[in-house]
């Protein structure tokens, strides 16, 4: 078999070519990092436990009409995933107040919100992903005021859906960062791309309020693997609660 072509390494995964010109492959790493890179680590599996729980997430928002990139699981650590053009917004969708929302804000984390908060940050690992408003989305050009609408509507419908899934399993969806993409096969067509997992969720536990996401990690809290794990565990895809 030929070698494959990598086209992009990010800091979680690695994205490969494959003999369709519309397909890649996405390899989900087991590295970790937090504050833009600053943080370096690696948690046990992670590649592995993400790349199961973000196939289980796009399917079910594939199955209630929301276009994702996500195609197919291949293996223990790769998806394929149609080829898109990222749109350089990153949305933060928020339930309860946390992270960045409660040291800018000066809140406590795990205040209720009255309805979910839709952030737009800018993807720009230089610049640190600075929070931005709709208005430097269009004037800079980054999406088109139709785009952004709609991913914006659509974020909330991810919302919905996620926030009663993770409850049906004992989990506070706290907050979440989700991106976008074009097809390059159809540049018109918008869909849910990247990942959705620890790494880009906070996860609450319900009865306890212990944290089963990436906050272990950034914060030094420790069991960051197990918290992983038992995400799966609690959406059927292991077979044991423990590690
Ligand atoms: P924040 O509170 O640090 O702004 O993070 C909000 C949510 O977005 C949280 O669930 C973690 C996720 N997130 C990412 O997925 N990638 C990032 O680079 C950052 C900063 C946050
Ligand atoms: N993923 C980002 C980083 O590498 C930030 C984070 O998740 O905290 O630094």
């Amino acid at each position: 078999m030929a070698e494959r072509t990598k086209l992009y390494e990010g800091k979680a995964k690695v994205l490969f070519a494959t003999d369709d010109p519309h397909v890649l492959v996405q390899y989900f790493k087991d590295d970790a990092t937090a504050f833009n890179g600053v943080k370096k680590g690696s948690i046990h599996d992670k590649g592995v436990i993400n790349n199961k729980i973000t196939e289980r997430l796009m399917t079910i928002l594939s199955a209630v009409g929301i276009p994702v990139h996500f195609l197919e699981r291949i293996s223990e650590r790769e998806q394929k995933i149609r080829r898109v053009e990222i749109v350089p917004v990153e949305l933060v969708v928020r339930n309860r107040v946390a992270g960045s929302m409660a040291k800018r804000l000066g809140r406590e984390e795990g205040e209720p919100l009255s309805r979910p908060v839709v952030e737009f940050y800018y993807k720009s690992d230089p610049l640190d992903d600075p929070l931005i408003t709709l208005d430097h989305i269009e004037v800079f050009g980054w999406a088109s005021t139709a785009e952004i609408a709609w991913i914006q509507q659509t974020a909330l419908r991810i919302n919905d859906v996620l926030l009663g899934y993770f409850a049906s399993i004992g989990i506070h969806l706290i907050d979440y960062k989700l991106e976008f993409g074009r097809l390059s096969q159809n540049p018109a067509t918008l869909v849910l791309a990247d990942e959705i997992s620890p790494d880009t969720c906070r996860l609450w536990d319900m009865k306890t309020g212990k944290r089963l996401d990436k906050d272990r990690f950034r914060r030094d809290l420790g069991d960051v693997a197990e918290a992983y794990h038992e995400v799966a565990f609690r959406m059927g895809l292991m077979n044991s609660p423990g590690m």
